[in-house]
């Protein structure tokens, strides 16, 4: 089935920005709203990065501001991988268009509402803040929405005792756990998927060669460091989640019951997802391989749109 309407919820953020390139290049969905959150950067980066990708993709997307906070926690901002403005070594002076006029998570009620032909698929690439928000203002927006296919968590803990703190729902597990309440179909894509899925130095160099928009993605590499994959090249996690809704039939998915549990670790106390695939009920599924060879050509062949 085609996932046809899509609204977007995002921190971009670099892979996010890969990720957005993705879905508004798809003949198979609609991308109806690109709504922001603060969890890499602060919301005013975030807004304002998103609206400059819309510029450089050359897509007429409305772009909503949403919230600049977890729900009950202090942000923790992923500035290390991600440089400083959220674009790694690219950076840019100024962007013309101007947010949408309402905020999330009344931006995605409307977009909801404006769809409501009950199919449309939320995208979350960023901590669930805004969707959580959504369910708690509006809870009859539950009807509205098919699915939330989302980047978060891990599937497992790699055999180590100590849960792995994935940032999504490191930022704001409490949300998190709101909408996995909420009884929506759920396609988790977790952390490990972009442990196989990313570019290396020399794909990178391909990307750049591309054509314009590859050399701004080439440079918001130079500085992305996601220390998962290190060295060996740039890690795409949010592209594995659009991908999964243009592309699905390169995935490989399995039923699992999610819930958020909580690791003390020193002084603070992190959420992270338990992700069971032997619970005798499931409320998710989860996305544990991808085919990568064509995962990379259908991102070349959406980059070389730009040519
Ligand atoms: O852990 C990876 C996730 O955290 C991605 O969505 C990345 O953009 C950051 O938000
Ligand atoms: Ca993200």
């Amino acid at each position: 089935m085609k996932d046809y309407y899509v609204i977007i919820d995002c921190d971009p953020g670099i892979d996010d920005a890969m990720a957005i390139m993705n879905a508004v290049n798809s003949e198979n969905i609609e991308v109806k709203l690109i709504s922001t959150v603060s969890g890499n950067l602060t919301i005013e980066e975030t807004v304002r990065n998103a609206l400059k990708l819309t510029e450089i993709f050359n897509v007429d997307i409305p772009v909503a501001e949403g919230a600049r906070e977890p729900i009950k926690r202090q942000p923790i901002y992923a500035g290390l991988a991600q440089g400083t403005k959220g674009m790694g070594g690219y950076q840019f002076k100024t962007v013309k268009r101007e947010p949408f006029i309402l905020k999330s998570p009344d931006a995605i009620h409307y977009a909801l509402c404006q769809n409501m032909a009950r199919n449309t698929t939320i995208l979350c690439m960023g901590p669930m803040t805004n969707i959580a928000n959504l369910l708690l203002k509006y809870p009859e927006s539950r009807e509205m929405i098919s699915k939330i296919v989302f980047m978060g968590g891990s599937k497992d803990e790699n055999g180590s005792t100590v849960p792995y703190r994935e940032f999504n729902v490191a930022y704001d597990p409490e949300a998190m756990q709101i909408v996995f309440d909420s009884n929506i179909p759920l396609i988790m894509v977790p952390m490990e998927l972009g442990h196989i899925a990313y570019f290396t130095p020399e794909e990178q160099l391909k990307i750049k060669r591309a054509n314009k928009v590859g050399e701004i993605f080439y440079k918001m590499f130079t500085k992305y460091n996601d220390f998962h994959v290190g060295k060996l090249g740039a890690a795409v996690h949010d592209s594995c989640s659009a991908l999964f809704l243009t592309n699905p039939e390169i995935f490989t998915l399995e039923p699992a019951f999610l819930k958020i549990e909580y690791h003390k670790n020193n002084d603070n106390e992190y959420g992270y997802i338990k992700c069971d695939f032997n619970a005798n009920k499931t409320n998710a599924m989860v996305c544990v391989d991808v085919e990568i060879e064509k995962f990379k050509k259908i991102i070349y062949g959406n980059l070389f749109n730009y040519n």
